[in-house]
């Protein structure tokens, strides 16, 4: 996909970081947007800076675990803007820590946004894209976690290797069709974001004792300071970036960190020698 104005692009997860980053870029390429997001106020507070824009943007409250908001989402972008061009399954969070520390409901609640909030945005799109028969573009967001070995979150790492292999089958698919719709999966490092807190979003009914509590913005600013001191930290607006040259150049793997692909490539390499 090479033209992008008056296109129409949906964005889970838009209310912040990757996702807001996003679809501020998509307003500066002419694009409609629609933002859906669980978080009701940075979805607004997202809503009235892009319309400040200029943007012509829709927010739709939605929870990409449950089909019902994803499929109803589908519905009100089609009611106001007639079609979908560039569809960014972005939402995500992280949870838990070893397969058998994290709880139950930490597999449950990281499971049903990072994967099935993928696969549901995937099951109410793809359909109305290909009837349109017009040039589109698809990205998910997995990570770069889902190239990678080892996560300290078991249930993270998990899922965006799921979505890794998701997107494979999708652009596969996709091709031996013949679509005009291209696909993408986004394998970033660390972005600087708010998925630090992502305990601001857990439902009440997936919470347990030893869930982790929302953290202040002081505390998320010094977890912060701790990974850039660490790694290479950059910002939304840089995987926009990288994530536009990809779409233009239909490329499907999209990763931002050059300094961790030494790690892919060994993990590769130990597959196909069969040591660890
Ligand atoms: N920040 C990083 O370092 C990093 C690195 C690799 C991948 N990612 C991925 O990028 C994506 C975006 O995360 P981010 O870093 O921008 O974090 P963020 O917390 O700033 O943004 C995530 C957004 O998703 C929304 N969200 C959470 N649960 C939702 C749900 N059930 N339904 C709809 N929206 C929901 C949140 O309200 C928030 O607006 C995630 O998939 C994350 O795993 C982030």
């Amino acid at each position: 996909m090479k033209e992008f104005k008056d296109r129409v692009a949906v964005i889970t997860g838009a209310a912040s970081g990757i996702g807001l980053g996003l679809a501020k870029r998509c307003v500066r390429e002419g694009m409609r947007v629609v933002l859906a997001d669980v978080e009701q106020t940075a979805l607004e507070q997202a809503e009235k800076e892009l319309a400040a824009m200029g943007g012509n943007v829709l927010a739709v409250l939605t929870d990409v675990a449950k089909v019902d908001q994803v499929e109803s989402l589908a519905r009100k972008t089609m009611d106001t803007f007639g079609a979908v061009h560039l569809l960014c399954n972005n939402a995500g969070v992280g949870a838990g820590e070893s397969i058998w520390e994290s709880s139950l409901t930490d597999w449950e609640w990281v499971i049903g946004v990072n994967l099935w909030g993928v696969i549901h945005g995937l099951r109410a799109f793809v359909p109305i894209m290909l009837s349109q028969d017009t040039e589109g573009h698809i990205v998910n967001t997995a990570s770069v976690a889902g190239l990678l070995p080892f996560h300290p979150c078991a249930a993270y790492q998990v899922t965006k290797h799921a979505v890794v292999g998701l997107s494979e089958n999708l652009s596969a698919s996709l091709a031996r069709r013949g679509a005009k719709i291209k696909a993408s999966v986004l394998c970033p490092g660390f972005v600087k974001t708010r998925i630090t807190n992502s305990a601001r979003n857990r439902p009440e009914e997936l919470k347990s004792d030893s869930s982790e509590a929302p953290v202040s913005p002081e505390m998320e600013e010094a977890i912060w300071a701790d990974i850039q001191a660490q790694f290479k930290v950059i910002s939304p607006e840089q995987v926009a970036d990288a994530v536009f040259a990809a779409i233009r150049e239909e490329r499907l793997y999209i990763l931002t960190h050059p300094d961790l692909n030494e790690i892919v490539r060994k993990r590769l390499e130990d597959i196909l020698s069969g040591t660890v």
